[in-house]
């Protein structure tokens, strides 16, 4: 079967190249012909555990090709996948331009049955109107069907996520069209991953509700965490004890700096935006949103905590600027934030991260941030060290050699990957997230 995906981004470019790997045949489309140009010679445009090799065995047997051409795509496919990017727009809803747009030049270009399946993340009642705009611009009295196949991909599993997914939501009012898109995910179908099989608001809702839930788990944990640190507790004990429970589940309640990436802060505010619309307000994610918010700010507090309140001037080495580990994403990062405060207080900012310095310093030019090659460098002279992001390579610094290396020998661990017995016998003022914490100084 001949399938076109447009948008080459995260949600494209994997679902492109996993189609081609369940068998399908596969043309990637995109508007910016540099981005073609270098996936036409394999590079690819962001890092994603898994998908060069992938990408690279399907365009060698000819199942993966990239092209412009929107028209001839749509042309020699039965099934167009839309993948176009769905940012937020300066009202807190969701911009659709990418996709509208995508819809007409689908229209124009029909020339028999077609079935669009919309994979970016759209709000209630999109794939409707994507329906009603293809129906209005296209030039042959041809059918079209839409079926709504949210994505559940995480950055830095995305390839593991789309062959192995828990499960696959399709939402249709045409039941040709889901038999068709259900046959592209045999293979899937035949290792037994669950089929939702619903209507198009439904699947629409389903990919918000569960973003929604799991941001809801982490602002939940964040909240244990803060009151763990007023009354003593441990949160990773609760947190533990809480997930032995089947219902509750062990994921998504490790306490940090609060959620960021390019999903969760944007479909929390994108769901809210819908229960307004539809006259439902949705509390308890109005209630996550703000709680991220505050967790963020909470992170500034316990670095100007650590040196007593006075932070201008002093020297603050950020280690991690990735939103997690594993990718160069830094979208809505949480040591954005820290740092846009740090510096706005008058403190000097050094930073270093294994992936993400230079989308970093492309996305914020502004900063005044000295970057370094390593984690030592970034904490030469410093008076804090402020861990944002739990890469591997920052779980075992040489915490010595790093005190020696810094003016203050404090460390704000955000992401609790240390052990506080063993950094603070080793001199060092140590606080991290909802464990007790060591307000000395040697
Ligand atoms: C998220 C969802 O996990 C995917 O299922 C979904 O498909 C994707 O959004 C999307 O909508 O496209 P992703 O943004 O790649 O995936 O990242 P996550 O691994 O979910 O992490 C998001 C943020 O939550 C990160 O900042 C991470 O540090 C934070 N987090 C996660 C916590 O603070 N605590 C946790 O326990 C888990």
């Amino acid at each position: 079967m001949h399938i076109t995906v447009i948008g080459t981004g995260y949600v494209g470019l994997v679902a492109g190249a996993g189609l081609a790997d369940f068998g399908m045949d596969v043309i990637c489309v995109d508007k910016d012909a540099s981005k073609i140009e270098m996936l036409r010679q394999g590079r690819l445009p962001f890092f994603e555990p898994g998908l060069k090799e992938l990408v690279d065995r399907h365009t060698a047997n000819s199942r993966l090709s990239f092209s412009t051409d929107l028209r001839s795509a749509v042309e020699q496919s039965l099934v167009i996948f839309l993948g176009v990017g769905t940012p937020s727009d300066s009202n807190g809803g969701v911009d659709l331009s990418f996709i509208y747009e995508a819809a007409k030049e689908i229209a124009i270009s029909l020339n028999d049955y077609r079935v669009i399946v919309t994979k970016s993340t759209v709000p209630v009642g999109t794939n409707r109107k994507i329906k009603a705009i293809i129906d209005q611009h296209k030039k042959q009295d041809v059918e079209v069907d839409i079926v709504s196949n949210p994505e559940f991909l995480r950055e830095g599993s995305a390839v593991e996520d789309f062959m192995r997914p828990n499960r696959v939501v399709l939402g249709s009012d045409s039941s040709r069209a889901l038999a068709i898109v259900k046959d592209i995910y045999r293979p899937l179908y035949l290792i037994e991953t669950p089929f939702v099989l619903t209507g198009l608001e439904t699947a629409e809702l389903i990919k918000y509700a569960s973003n929604a839930f799991l941001a809801t788990k982490i602002s939940f944990i964040n909240e244990v965490a803060n009151l763990c640190e007023k009354v003593g507790a441990n949160v990773l004990d609760v947190a533990r004890a809480m997930g032995l429970d089947r219902r509750i589940g062990p994921k998504f309640l490790h306490p940090g700096p609060g959620f960021g990436g390019s999903c969760f802060p944007k479909d929390t505010e994108a769901f809210v935006r819908i229960g307004h619309d539809f006259g439902s307000p949705v509390r308890i994610t109005e209630a996550v949103m703000e709680v991220n918010r505050l967790q963020r700010q909470h992170m500034t507090e316990k670095v100007t905590n650590a040196l007593e309140g006075n932070i201008r001037d002093k020297k603050i080495c950020v280690l991690g600027l990735a939103f997690k580990p594993n990718t160069s994403d830094t979208r809505e990062s949480a040591a954005i934030y820290l740092i846009k405060d740090l510096l706005a207080l008058g403190a000097i900012v050094s930073a270093y991260d294994p992936a993400a310095i230079e989308e970093f310093q492309r996305c914020f030019p502004e900063m005044q941030i000295d970057y370094c090659q390593n984690p030592y460098d970034a904490a030469t002279g410093s008076h804090a060290v402020v861990v944002m992001t739990e890469w591997n390579e920052f779980r075992n610094l040489d915490l010595e050699r790093l005190k020696t290396q810094m003016t203050r020998p404090v460390l704000v661990d955000t992401r609790n990957i240390y052990d506080p017995a063993k950094v603070m016998a080793l001199g060092f003022y140590y606080d991290c997230i909802g464990r007790m914490s060591c307000p000395s100084t040697s």
